[in-house]
């Protein structure tokens, strides 16, 4: 048995408003807490997106009558509503920009758009970016040009992460997560997968993977899940939309690492916990803990509480598994049972 802090996840697709058949509140920090989680910080790609105050603060409102786990919220640069950016800071734990297209309409192309943002947005809450390829470069050189941090989400590719471990040696204000699926599915899992292995950014080569990972002990910050759970419906149709749940499986295939030497355990705490904290600069969760059982165990489509219901990584060997979690003293799932209520979980960062 081996005990964490409650881990915190950057990145999580909680699909409230307009997805709610996908995830809800409810499902999603469920899902949260059998993964070890107990605090998530939701995107605003929601339908519509949370770039006006009026639907971050009905979002927030569903999230307080509905969740089981911590939650904050991101606001979204939509072009046309970044007058709303002073107002949306008041309750968004940060600022999401969209660079390149993905699920959602929001991607953001225009320089003066992109220049309002950085100016416009209060310099003590982060920027987020969805940045591919040479939008990487973008975002460094705003955060060099204006002088403010910027988080890269979900960085995938080998040319990516080198350039931002340059970027940081010349001491640029950047940090990056990493997802578990591009850590251990590569472009030959996207072709057994079709689209249950479809998801923006696609999974890379086995160059790209290796190159994530000789980068685990340095200039990657975070490990977060890019959550984005869709029907199997939806992902059996025509034009499946891009994404797959991620909550559930995410320390088990990281301890997995950890049992196979990849990275440290402590190293872990630093990439799911640590660096999540304070880069977002969230709160302590006091009497917060996760209880390990170092055991064999397969990743099953069955245990999921993910509204979705199925997991790209089902039927794989993981080394542990999540026995029990403990949030602010109350235990909140054990034996694979999730105990906490709705409404427990404590919203706005
Ligand atoms: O695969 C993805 N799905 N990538 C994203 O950036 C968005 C996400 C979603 O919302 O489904
Ligand atoms: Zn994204
Ligand atoms: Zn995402």
């Amino acid at each position: 048995m081996i005990t964490l802090p409650g881990l915190i996840d950057v990145h999580t697709h909680l699909r409230v408003p307009g997805g709610e058949h996908k995830e809800d509140f409810a499902t999603a920090t469920a899902a949260a807490l059998a993964g070890g989680i107990t605090m998530v910080l939701g995107m605003p790609n929601t339908s519509p997106p949370l770039s006006t105050p009026s639907r971050l603060t009905a979002a927030m409102a569903m999230a307080e009558r509905d969740a089981r786990c911590d939650v904050g919220l991101f606001a979204a640069a939509e072009p046309g509503q970044l007058h709303h950016l002073p107002t949306l800071a008041e309750t968004a734990v940060a600022l999401k920009i969209y660079l390149n297209d993905t699920f959602g309409r929001l991607r953001v192309d225009k320089m003066p758009d992109l220049a309002t943002c950085f100016r416009d947005w209060p310099r003590h809450k982060l920027i987020a970016m969805h940045a591919e390829k040479q939008s990487v470069a973008v975002g460094i050189g705003l955060a060099a040009t204006y002088n403010r941090s910027v988080h890269f989400c979900h960085i995938s590719r080998a040319e990516e992460i080198d350039l931002i471990a340059d970027a940081k040696g010349r001491g640029l204000p950047v940090t990056c997560e990493v997802t578990p699926h591009h850590l251990f599915l590569n472009e030959a899992d996207a072709t057994r997968l079709g689209a249950l292995g479809d998801m923006r950014p696609l999974l890379g080569t086995q160059k790209d993977v290796d190159a994530l990972w000789a980068h685990i002990n340095d200039t990657i910050d975070c490990i977060a899940t890019d959550h984005a759970p869709h029907t199997l419906a939806e992902k059996r149709a025509d034009n499946p939309p891009p994404g797959v749940a991620g909550l559930e499986t995410s320390l088990p295939l990281i301890l997995t690492a950890v049992s196979q030497n990849r990275l440290t355990l402590d190293r872990l705490i630093t990439l799911m916990h640590d660096n999540p904290r304070r880069i977002y600069s969230l709160p302590e969760q006091p009497e917060t803990a996760v209880d390990i059982e170092m055991r064999p165990s397969i990743i099953r489509n069955s245990d999921m509480h993910s509204k979705c219901g199925w997991t790209p990584f089902d039927g794989m060997d993981a080394a542990a598994r999540v026995m029990r979690v403990t949030l602010r003293g109350d235990i909140v799932f054990e034996n694979g049972r999730v105990l906490a209520e709705k409404g427990s979980g404590r919203v706005g960062m």
